[in-house]
């Protein structure tokens, strides 16, 4: 408690020397979240994160989240300092989806419009013609399924089949699937609905169809937190990272939130209703980002810059 506390007045003096702004995701630890909020940074779902980076005046950003996030802030605003607690966060949708392969897949479909999942590189933004987060992603390939236009969609093939239902869209995909939404367990989930048949059920989109079949309401970070608060449930059953559950219960005190189940009894799952690559944004690493960037500062190679700033901004701009 104590350690915290200081580590917390510690940085909380760094961020005003060193003219920066903390910028947290909703699945970090919660001390960084209310930091984040407290120091008038911002706690959000990847597009408000980009959002707000792009926006704020502050010379330094510390992004704490996974890399496409930080490589994101770098392409919107390359004239600022963007670090990040540890450039090793990084995510199994980025990690499944090397350029080098991908660009392959794009020139064997040359006649579909490139849409791409903001949980990518650089390198493979810089081949999409748009970017999408989960809360844009439906509304943005409507648009283009309205204009006629085939996609060629990457890299999370369930947010993608999700699409493909909901719009009725010509799509292929790349086949790529998120470590932690993997591995929500049907079965498991429709007897804890048994258990308290009056919850409603949050699910975030990269989770497999036969979970998102069984939700109330379907969504990014922001929009399930949001829905938390505008359905009339008292209780909520949550398939997503349990990090979401500190914004959650700040803004509904009276309502239960349990987090939907990953593995049936006695069997292993990888990566709990947790993302590993969140978990790795701490205290400490911040104050060390903030004390030295070194080893720690997001680059991105100013050749792919233009290209992922262009398919980036179309997002930005679709949305706003
Ligand atoms: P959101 O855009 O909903 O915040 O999702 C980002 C992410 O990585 C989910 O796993
Ligand atoms: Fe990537 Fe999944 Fe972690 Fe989100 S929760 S950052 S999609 S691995």
């Amino acid at each position: 408690e104590d350690e915290q506390a200081q580590y917390k007045s510690r940085i909380k003096q760094l961020l005003v020397e060193k003219n920066a702004a903390l910028i947290a995701h909703y699945y970090t630890d919660p001390i960084i979240q209310a930091l984040a909020e407290e120091t008038g940074g911002c706690v959000a779902d990847s597009l408000e994160m980009a959002r707000f980076g792009n926006q704020h005046q502050a010379q330094t950003l510390i992004i704490a989240g996974v890399k496409f996030m930080g490589e994101t802030a770098k392409v919107l605003t390359p004239e600022k300092t963007v670090v990040m607690p540890t450039l090793e966060a990084t995510c199994s949708l980025d990690l499944g989806c090397p350029i080098k392969e991908f660009n392959e897949f794009c020139d064997q479909h040359p006649d579909r419009t490139v849409v791409v999942y903001a949980n990518t590189s650089t390198a493979v933004k810089a081949r999409a013609d748009w970017i999408v987060t989960s809360s844009c992603a439906l509304e943005i390939v409507e648009h283009l399924d309205e204009q006629g236009e085939k996609i060629l969609w990457g890299p999370d093939r369930h947010l993608g089949n999700y699409i493909q239902k909901q719009t009725g869209a010509d799509m292929i995909m790349w086949q790529g699937a998120c470590i932690v939404h993997d591995e929500f367990k049907t079965k498991a989930l429709e007897d804890m609905k048994a258990l308290h048949p009056d919850a409603a059920i949050l699910v975030h989109p990269e989770s497999p169809a036969e979970i998102i079949e069984l939700a109330d309401s379907v969504g990014s970070t922001s929009q399930l937190i949001k829905a938390a608060q505008e359905l009339p449930n008292q209780k909520f059953i949550v398939a997503t990272d349990r990090g979401i559950f500190y914004k959650m219960q700040q803004l509904c005190p009276d309502k239960e939130f349990f987090e939907a189940p990953t593995a049936g009894e006695g069997a292993t799952c990888r990566s709990c209703a947790h993302c590993p690559w969140m978990a790795m944004n701490g205290l400490k690493a911040i104050e060390e980002a903030l004390i030295d960037a070194k080893g720690k500062e997001v680059f991105v190679d100013m050749s792919l810059r233009e290209g992922a700033l262009k398919s980036t901004n179309r997002m930005l701009e679709f949305s706003a």
